[in-house]
C-alpha cells in the first residue's frame, strides 16, 4: 500500500460473513482508500468456519470492491494495526445494545493506541437485525438463511454438516 493511502481495518470474527458485514463493508470502502477485513483468530472460541474457509469466503463476496483486502491475524488487534499501517478501525453498529460492548473495546484499543482512531457505522436498517451468532442458530436447527448470507457463504454452510455447527 501507498505511503500517502489511508488504510482502516474492519475486525472481527465474520463467523459467518452475512449481509450486515457486506452492508457495513461497502460503506467503509467508500471512506477509505484500502479496507483491510481482518478475521480473528479466536482459539478459545468453538467456530462454525475456519479461519481459512472465512477468509477465502470473504473474498469471493468482496470481489466487486477493489480497495478492499481480507487478512486473518492473532493477538491483539493494535498491534496488527500498527504493523499494517492502519489509520483506522471501522465497526458496525446495529441497535443501542451494540453500544457498550464496543465502546469498552474502542476505549481499550485507544487506551493501547492512542491515535488509532475506531470508526462507527451503521447498517442499513434492513440489516439491523442480522447477527451471526442468530445465523448460526438457525443453520444449526436447519433454517433458511439465505436472507442472512451472500451466496458464497450459502453455498459453503450448505456443504457443512448442520448437526456438526455450533449454534
Ligand atoms: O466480530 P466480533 O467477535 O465482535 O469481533 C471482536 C474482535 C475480534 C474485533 C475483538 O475480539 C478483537 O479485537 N480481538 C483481538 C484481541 C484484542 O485486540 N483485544 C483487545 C480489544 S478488546
Amino acid at each position: 500500500m501507498a505511503e500517502n493511502k489511508n488504510l482502516a481495518l474492519y475486525p472481527g470474527s465474520f463467523d459467518p460473513f452475512t449481509y450486515g458485514h457486506l452492508d457495513i463493508l461497502t460503506r467503509a470502502s467508500r471512506l477509505f482508500d484500502e479496507v483491510e477485513v481482518t478475521v480473528a483468530v479466536n482459539t478459545s472460541k468453538k467456530h462454525l468456519l475456519s479461519v481459512e474457509e472465512r477468509c477465502d469466503l470473504i473474498r469471493e463476496c468482496v470481489t466487486h470492491l477493489p480497495n478492499v483486502s481480507v487478512a486473518s491475524f492473532e493477538g491483539l488487534l493494535v498491534d496488527h494495526a500498527r504493523d499494517r499501517g492502519a489509520l483506522a478501525l471501522v465497526r458496525g453498529l446495529r441497535q443501542v445494545s451494540d453500544f457498550d460492548f464496543e465502546f469498552r473495546m474502542a476505549f481499550a484499543n485507544r487506551r493501547l493506541a492512542e491515535g488509532l482512531e475506531t470508526v462507527f457505522l451503521m447498517t442499513s436498517e434492513k440489516h439491523a437485525l442480522i447477527a451471526a451468532s442468530i445465523v448460526r442458530e438457525i443453520h444449526h436447527w436447519g433454517g433458511d438463511i439465505s436472507s442472512f448470507v451472500p451466496e458464497p457463504v450459502l453455498r459453503a454452510l450448505s456443504k457443512t454438516s448442520q448437526a456438526d455447527s455450533q449454534p
